[in-house]
């Protein structure tokens, strides 16, 4: 199982993935709802400098052909000190083999790294297994906010806290994750 984890590949998105992503967006994390970050608006999110696409995708080594099917992608906005998760969708055939986990913590490193305070993240109140991932990874549902997607479907809200809020002392250093 590992070792399949291992051939799939970090990488940042570029232009050509934006119609992958809006495909998984709309299948994976929007069903059921309008199809609101179409190819569009993920392609501006690719453009934004505050914004970081991650696709995960087979190395191609592994590849006969073509540009590899995105196995999972991921999208985080950065503010002065809290960053938003925004987007994240792994393939159901790609699940449970730690893509997710290294997506998420790829992007963790770059909050760290980039001062962030904490990263906060929505997504539906109904979405179980999703809520079970972000817990394992050291999420914390914080509130319950009803009518959240369009007027009529309920959101948890989860946090991570990455540092205390307020500047950043002058000799600070991220710390590292995930290394105990
Ligand atoms: C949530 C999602 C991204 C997880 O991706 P994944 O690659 O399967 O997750 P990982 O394999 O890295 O899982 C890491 C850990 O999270 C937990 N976890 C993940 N999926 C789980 C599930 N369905 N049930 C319970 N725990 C789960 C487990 O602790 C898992 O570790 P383990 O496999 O060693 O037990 C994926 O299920 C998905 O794309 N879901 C649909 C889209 C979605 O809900 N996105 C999030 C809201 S935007």
């Amino acid at each position: 199982m590992r070792k399949e984890a291992d051939a799939v590949t970090i990488r940042l998105a570029e232009a050509g993935d934006a119609q992958a992503i809006a495909e998984m967006s709309r299948d994976y994390i929007e069903s059921g709802l309008g199809w609101r970050y179409g190819p569009a608006h993920i392609a501006r999110a690719l453009r934004r400098r505050e914004t970081v696409v991650l696709a995960a995708s087979a190395r191609p080594t592994y590849v006969a052909g073509n540009r590899p099917p995105l196995a999972g992608f991921a999208i985080m906005d950065f503010g002065d000190e809290r960053a938003h998760l925004v987007l994240l969708a792994v393939r159901p055939v790609q699940r449970r083999r730690g893509i997710g986990r290294r997506l998420v913590e790829w992007l963790m490193e770059s909050a760290l790294t980039a001062g962030m305070a904490s990263v906060h993240l929505e997504l539906r109140a109904d979405n179980a297994a999703a809520r079970r991932f972000y817990r394992a990874l050291g999420f914390s549902e914080t509130v319950l906010v009803p009518r959240y997607y369009e007027g009529r479907e309920a959101a948890m809200r989860m946090l991570r806290v990455l540092r205390a809020p307020g500047p950043l002392p002058l000799a600070w250093r991220p710390p590292v994750l995930g290394r105990k």
